[in-house]
């Protein structure tokens, strides 16, 4: 019998439920607190063993994803301003951006457990994870927020990271190129220089945060790689010119220094990767 949304994540029954369509239930979840608590008891009902995916199972796409609040409003990158970090407001500013941007990442997560069929049942679970740990993230920063007066949904934003989720839709391999290896791993490089400035400016709260997010981002890194990788292995392609293009194919954006090589190395990349990143940090950037 098809639940509906009214019905608690775990009922009694002796059968487990399908994680992926749970996933896809929360993913349609449109408000962010109530998404991020169902997210983190789906991953806690696969743990116990109450959901269980089933990889084979196609689902059909509804209209409309992801659910999303009415606000934050959503503008061009461009027309985001960027504030100074000494004042509270415009620390506010900044969390809100990285709530956002956590916001996205548990609908990303999310769209990686129910759209793509056919993965060992290991996939799942990983992405069932970092789903849960983005929700932790969004759930630190929306917290920290309100202690600057504010909510998220208080300031516009952009909608990158789902654009690429969308133009990833229907191909594992790039979906794993792109999002995690590319972009979350972006964050990796944008995590120091930021936390510094929270440091400087003496929020150490708020630079706490990014220490627990940067920790957990490294994970998801290295999850990306490890199910690229597999991927790659299974079609024998090679991963290095594979990623190349992808980036290529679906204009991914431009890789720019400088890169915390520290972290990308634990998060999974390779050393000839690592390499190829450092001559893009001593070229000087590109004309564009
Ligand atoms: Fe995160
Ligand atoms: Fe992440």
């Amino acid at each position: 019998m098809p639940r509906t949304s009214s019905e608690p994540l775990s009922e009694p029954s002796s059968e487990p439920f399908c994680a992926r369509t749970e996933a896809l239930r929360a993913l349609r979840q449109c408000d962010p607190l109530a998404k991020a608590d169902a997210v983190r008891a789906l991953y806690a009902s696969v743990l116990q063993g109450d959901a269980a995916c089933s990889p084979s199972s196609p689902l059909d796409e509804p209209p409309g994803l992801p659910g999303r609040p009415e606000r934050p409003e959503l503008v061009e990158p461009r027309k985001l301003g960027r504030r100074s970090m000494q004042s509270p407001e415009g620390r506010a500013v900044l969390l809100h951006a990285l709530a956002h941007i956590e916001f996205n990442a548990i609908n990303l997560a999310l769209d990686a457990v129910w759209r793509f069929g056919g993965m060992p049942a290991a996939f799942y679970t990983d992405w069932l994870k970092v789903a849960a740990e983005e929700a932790h993230h969004f759930s630190l920063l929306v917290a920290r927020l309100a202690e600057f007066g504010h909510a998220y949904g208080d300031f516009p934003a952009h909608d990158g990271l789902w654009d690429m989720c969308e133009r990833t839709r229907g191909d594992v391999l790039a979906r794993m190129a792109l999002v995690p290896r590319t972009l979350e791993a972006r964050g990796l490089d944008a995590s120091p220089p930021i936390r510094a400035r929270l440091q400087q400016a003496g929020d150490h709260e708020s630079a706490a945060i990014l220490d627990v997010i940067l920790r957990d981002e490294i994970g998801h890194v290295l999850i990306g790689n490890r199910w690229f990788r597999h991927l790659c292995e299974q079609g024998s392609l090679d991963p290095h010119s594979t990623y190349v293009q992808l980036a290529d194919q679906y204009h991914a954006p431009k890789l720019r220094g400088p890169f915390n090589f520290e972290a990308r190395r634990d998060a999974g990349f390779d050393e000839a990767e690592l390499a190829a990143l450092a001559g893009l940090e001593e070229r000087p950037p590109a004309a564009e």
